[in-house]
């Protein structure tokens, strides 16, 4: 039997549709974060400035961050030794345990050793451990709930994205059943925020339990960074909150928190957590500095929102076609698989900035995107060459501009952050 035939029919069919991952081969530097190198394929190198980058807030560049784990890993070693149940837990995972649950609130906290992983298993193992329960899922949730919510033998229900009507008639047709809804409170592709304090009062109504996804937003929102259903004051209507430590908080690993026993139960049914290797002691510690960090850096909460927000009202006043939502995530359409693919790569080759090309199936097909993610280390001089590379890009390539160009509504503290004079503003 031909087996490599299957593998390579596989790949093709991707290629031929338009969907193949090319992976850019980059290498980050500490100290001129978001610069980074990008080894070309013909052994040569060029700086480049990275614009999609999941930390967020450059928390895995900064220096409290990098000693913890250094510091860590020179006095307990590079790995964990095994599972939690062979090896015990290390006193690094204890402690960022115990900083997660205080961060949300929360009776306990388990870590996991990704976000994916930590969706996988505690929606799994919720819903499998409420009798004939049934899951209540938003449209738009990752790929990693999806995941959970079919892995457990639950039945399960989807609704329409954010609708809070057709939640509610699901909640109705379900009974006096027990639910899980399970949801995002920020969703990373078009950066629109969940109504969680309506979804937590429908779930309080009907008697659901509620899973919330804040993987988007930990670090980033909250006076103390613990995210959206921090900023709304609802973090104690909602019964578990799963983050991860490798965005905003800049490292690696995922978690949820909740009560202690729902914590427990999860720890103690879950297989995906216990078969499996925990994560280093150094990088949980690096993750507990990030947190403590955080906790208290409000300043670099504010800085990312207004590198956000520049970034989107100087790109939509030169007629590029952002997609407006109330977060840090600025995603710009380009609608067309292929378009998309050759506006990233354009900006790659001719204007030395690394942006990936977001097509199917993360998003749907004729919603392609190019999806910008400002930190506080990007300058206004790096958001004039942004905006300045893209249009031309979209010039060259004869992407549509928004004619004329929008005027996306600021509200009056956003506006109040945009203080950076270099950048007119195109509410101004
Ligand atoms: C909404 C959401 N949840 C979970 C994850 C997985 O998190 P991690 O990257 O820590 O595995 C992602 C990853 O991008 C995500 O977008």
């Amino acid at each position: 039997m031909d087996y490599r035939r299957f593998f390579e029919t596989a790949v093709t069919r991707l290629q031929e549709e338009r969907r193949y991952r090319v992976f850019a081969h980059l290498e980050r530097c500490v100290e001129t974060f978001p610069q980074a190198v990008w080894h070309r394929d013909d052994g040569s190198t060029r700086d480049v400035t990275i614009w999609c980058s999941n930390d967020y807030l450059g928390m895995g560049q900064h220096p409290d961050v990098i000693a913890a784990m250094v510091e860590t890993a020179s006095r307990v070693g590079a790995g964990s030794g095994g599972t939690r149940n062979i090896s015990g837990t290390s006193h690094a995972i204890v402690e960022l345990e115990s900083e997660l649950a205080d961060l949300h609130g929360k009776e306990a906290a388990l870590v996991f050793t990704s976000g994916w992983i930590s969706n996988l298993a505690a929606i799994s193992t919720i819903a499998d451990l409420l009798p004939d329960c049934v899951i209540l899922s938003d449209a738009s949730n990752h790929n990693s709930m999806i995941e959970g919510v079919k892995r457990s033998r639950a039945e399960r229900k989807i609704f329409r994205h954010n609708d809070l009507a057709h939640l509610e008639e699901l909640l109705i047709e379900a009974g006096a059943r027990p639910k899980l809804i399970v949801f995002e409170s920020l969703y990373s592709m078009n950066g629109n925020i969940a109504p969680v304090a309506e979804i937590a009062a429908l779930a309080e109504r009907y008697g659901a339990m509620t899973y919330i996804d804040e993987v988007h937003a930990v670090g980033m929102y909250g006076a103390r960074g613990g995210g959206i259903c921090e900023r709304e004051g609802v973090m104690h209507r909602i019964d578990v909150i799963e983050g991860t430590l490798a965005k905003g908080f800049g490292t690696l690993g995922g978690y949820v928190a909740g009560d202690r026993v729902v914590i427990d139960a999860i720890r103690s049914y879950a297989a995906s957590f216990i078969f499996t290797t925990a994560l280093p002691p150094a990088v949980a510690a690096a993750a507990t500095a990030a947190v403590r960090l955080l906790k208290a850096r409000s300043d670099l909460r504010a800085a990312h929102q207004r590198a956000s927000h520049i970034t989107k009202h100087a790109l939509a006043a030169a007629g590029l076609p952002v997609l407006e939502n109330g977060s840090h995530i600025v995603p710009v359409m380009v609608r067309d698989a292929e378009l998309c693919k050759a506006a990233s790569d354009m900006l790659l080759e001719r204007h030395d900035i690394y942006i990936q090309p977001i097509n199917y199936p993360t998003v749907a097909r004729g919603s392609e995107r190019l999806r910008i993610t400002p930190t506080p280390r990007h300058t206004p001089e790096h958001i004039v060459a942004l905006v300045e590379s893209v249009a031309d890009v979209w010039h060259t390539l004869g992407i549509p501009f928004v004619e004329p160009p929008q005027h996306l509504h600021i509200d009056a503290e956003s506006r109040e952050r945009c203080t950076y004079p270099e950048i007119k503003l195109a509410a101004q």
